[in-house]
C-alpha cells in the first residue's frame, strides 16, 4: 500500500521532471532564434516565481497583467493564486510560447505585445489593473519599446496598483525610481541567472 504511493508519487515527480525539462527545451531554442527578445536561456525558477508573486496581494485583485508569460512559469501560479472572480491577461510577443500557454490555460485572455496592453483593456471595457507582473528584459528590448511598455504600466495601474517586475541587473533600477515613488528591492540567489526583484508602486507623475 505505502510503496504503490510512494511509486504513484515518483510517478508524478518524474512527468513534472520531463515536462519541465521539455519546456526549457522550447524556451532554449526561442532564446537562440531571438535572444534580445526572450531575454533568458532557461524559465524562471520556483524560488523567482514565489518571490515576485508574493508580493501581491492575490485576494484584492480582480484585474492583473502578466507581461512577458514566456512557457508559462508565472501564469500557471497566478492562476493557482488569483480569485475565481479575477481577470488575468496574459501578454507573451512570441506566438510560438502564446500557443503552448494557451493549450495548458484554454480559456486564458492571451495578447501578443504588452505595447497594446492600453488599448486591449479599452477593448475589454477594463478601466484599471490592480496589478501586473513583469518579466520582460527591458535592459535588452529596444529603448523606446522599454519606454512605451513602462509608460503603459503607468498608465494602466490603479492608484496604489503593484508593479512587481523581475531583471537579472541593477540597470532598470534608477528608471523605476524616476516613475515610481515607493520601491522595494530584492535578490533572489536560487534562479539563472540570479535575479533582483522590483516591487514598485506610486506614480510619480501623478504627484
Ligand atoms: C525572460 S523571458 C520570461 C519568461 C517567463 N515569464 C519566465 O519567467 O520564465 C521574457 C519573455 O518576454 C517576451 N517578450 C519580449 N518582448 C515582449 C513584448 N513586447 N510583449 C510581450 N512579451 C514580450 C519574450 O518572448 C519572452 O518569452
Amino acid at each position: 500500500m505505502v510503496l504503490s504511493k510512494d511509486y504513484g508519487q515518483l510517478q508524478r515527480q518524474g512527468r513534472q521532471l520531463k515536462s519541465r525539462i521539455a519546456e526549457s527545451m522550447v524556451f532554449l531554442r526561442r532564446f537562440v532564434g531571438a535572444p534580445r527578445q526572450v531575454g533568458s536561456v532557461i524559465p524562471s525558477s520556483p524560488y523567482l516565481t514565489r518571490a515576485v508573486l508574493d508580493k501581491i496581494d492575490w485576494s484584492q485583485v480582480r484585474n492583473v497583467a502578466e507581461l512577458g508569460a514566456g512557457t508559462g512559469v508565472f501564469t500557471r501560479s497566478i492562476v493557482r493564486r488569483a480569485r475565481p472572480d479575477a481577470r488575468l491577461l496574459v501578454f507573451e510577443i512570441d506566438p510560438d510560447l502564446q500557443r503552448m500557454i494557451g493549450a495548458s490555460h484554454p480559456g486564458l485572455k492571451l495578447y501578443g505585445d504588452a505595447q497594446e496592453l492600453p488599448a486591449i483593456l479599452e477593448d475589454l471595457g477594463i478601466d484599471k489593473l490592480d496589478g501586473i507582473v513583469s518579466s520582460l528584459p527591458f535592459t535588452v528590448l529596444p529603448p523606446a519599446m522599454t519606454a512605451r511598455i513602462l509608460d503603459a504600466v503607468q498608465d494602466t495601474l490603479v492608484p496604489g496598483g503593484k508593479f512587481v517586475a523581475y531583471q537579472y541587473s541593477k540597470i532598470m533600477k534608477r528608471h523605476f525610481e524616476s516613475r515610481f515613488s515607493e520601491i522595494r528591492t530584492s535578490f533572489v540567489p536560487i534562479n539563472i541567472p540570479p535575479a533582483f526583484v522590483y516591487e514598485c508602486r506610486g506614480d510619480l507623475r501623478k504627484k
